[in-house]
């Protein structure tokens, strides 16, 4: 069959593809301790399923403005100039069905063909694949366990230039779970402001901070009106399957947004938006509580993986991933991530699921039970050790 360029270059992420492994062996009657999927093993937090539900049978279940309920909108923007110093109205904000919605569509609507976009590698695999169906033309920049899982900003200025459409980070960051420091958000910002690009800072997990506070490019002077905040509700309130995110982004550029989620989406489910009013206005104990259980979980895990031979793993500062560094077995991150699956049952994701700069590390996702990470210590200690 003959496919349109835009998407002959498309592949999965890799934690779906590693699932499916995992459930085969599974089905064979193995146990396996799942570390390969990004989302919190909490429920939603329950206030917020309560509205939901309560949304349900109330009849809500029909359409609703594309750009969302202007509630909604409204309470994103008082939660984000509280939270990050933004001082934006309703008219800011574009939700859609989670998060990815507001990395593509504002790629589309700002990205043509030729095009260069600046990401970070290893990262999210979605930053690719809408670079790619934009037309656009992928410049991954490494990231450097040296510096903390930031971007290596020598390579940065290096990559930049007059063709430079848009930069795309992502702190606290997925793998790797590193987080940029004011100085480099500053750095960017500065190079963005030179270049004339435009920002996509993706902060899904600026919730997920463990020391300090969370920090906006969004929020540096001059940056709002070059800045698309892309975050959302799936790992804050352990909500991935509600499907709720939304887009922050100048006014003009949230029209052409709010026009691609009108035709491409409709709308998002409407008691799911209820949920998210509950989530950003109600309690936020449990949401405290998470991220303390978080930080436990990753002290364990951490200095768990620190203890095996061969193996050394940086504290990540943010969200709930460990990316350690395996490059002294000699083997290729595929390669060892196979092994840990089919010999020692610990489903965890080979650092290239990330991209190429994600080779010689391992991505562990610890939001999972105390028990099972040490279980899964124990297993790949064990069959490491073999090695
Ligand atoms: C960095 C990053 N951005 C965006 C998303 C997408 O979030 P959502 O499920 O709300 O679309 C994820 C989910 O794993 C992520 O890790």
């Amino acid at each position: 069959m003959n496919f349109a360029n835009r998407v002959t270059g498309l592949e999965p992420e890799g934690a779906y593809v590693v699932l499916a492994h995992a459930q085969q062996i599974e089905k064979e009657g193995k146990s396996v301790i799942h570390l390969e999927i990004g989302q919190p093993d909490f429920p939603t937090v329950e206030n917020v399923s309560t509205a939901g539900k309560r949304a349900i049978d109330d009849g809500l279940t029909r359409y609703t403005p594309s750009a969302g309920l202007p509630e909604l909108r409204h309470s994103i923007a008082e939660d984000n100039l509280s939270r990050k110093g933004l001082d934006i109205t309703a008219e800011n904000v574009v939700v859609g069905p989670g998060a990815k919605p507001s990395l593509f569509f504002p790629t589309l609507a700002l990205v043509n063909p030729g095009d260069e976009v600046i990401y970070p590698n290893p990262g999210f695999p979605t930053y690719e694949a809408m670079i790619q169906v934009a037309g656009g033309i992928p410049v991954p920049v490494p990231l450097s366990e040296e510096n903390n899982f930031a971007f290596d900003l020598d390579a940065f200025d290096k990559l930049v230039n007059k063709n430079t459409r848009l930069i795309v980070i992502n702190s606290p960051g997925n793998p790797s779970g590193g987080v940029f420091s004011r100085s480099a958000l500053e750095h960017i910002s500065r190079v963005s402001m030179e270049y004339d690009a435009w920002v996509l800072s993706d902060e899904i997990y600026s919730r997920m901070v463990y020391e300090g506070q969370f920090l906006s490019i969004a929020s540096l002077p001059g940056m709002l009106e070059r800045t698309i905040i892309c975050d959302g509700f799936s790992k804050t309130f352990a909500m991935t399957g509600w499907r709720l995110g939304f887009g922050i982004m100048p006014v003009d550029l949230a029209y052409k947004v709010n026009l691609l989620v009108n035709h491409a989406v409709g709308s998002t489910a409407h008691f799911t938006q209820v949920a998210g009013i509950e989530a950003l206005n109600g309690p936020q104990v449990l949401v405290d509580e998470m991220l303390n259980r978080y930080r436990i979980r990753r002290d364990l895990l951490v200095s768990g993986l620190n203890k095996i031979p061969g193996i050394s793993c940086q504290v990540p500062q943010g969200a709930f991933y460990a990316f350690p560094n395996i490059r002294s077995f000699g083997k290729s991150s595929q390669w060892l991530a196979n092994y840990l699956l089919e010999e020692a049952g610990v489903a965890l994701l080979p650092g290239t699921s990330f991209g190429e700069f994600g080779e010689g590390f391992l991505r562990i996702c610890y939001a999972a039970s105390l028990e099972n990470i040490r279980e899964a210590l124990d297993r790949m200690g064990e069959k490491l050790a073999q090695l």
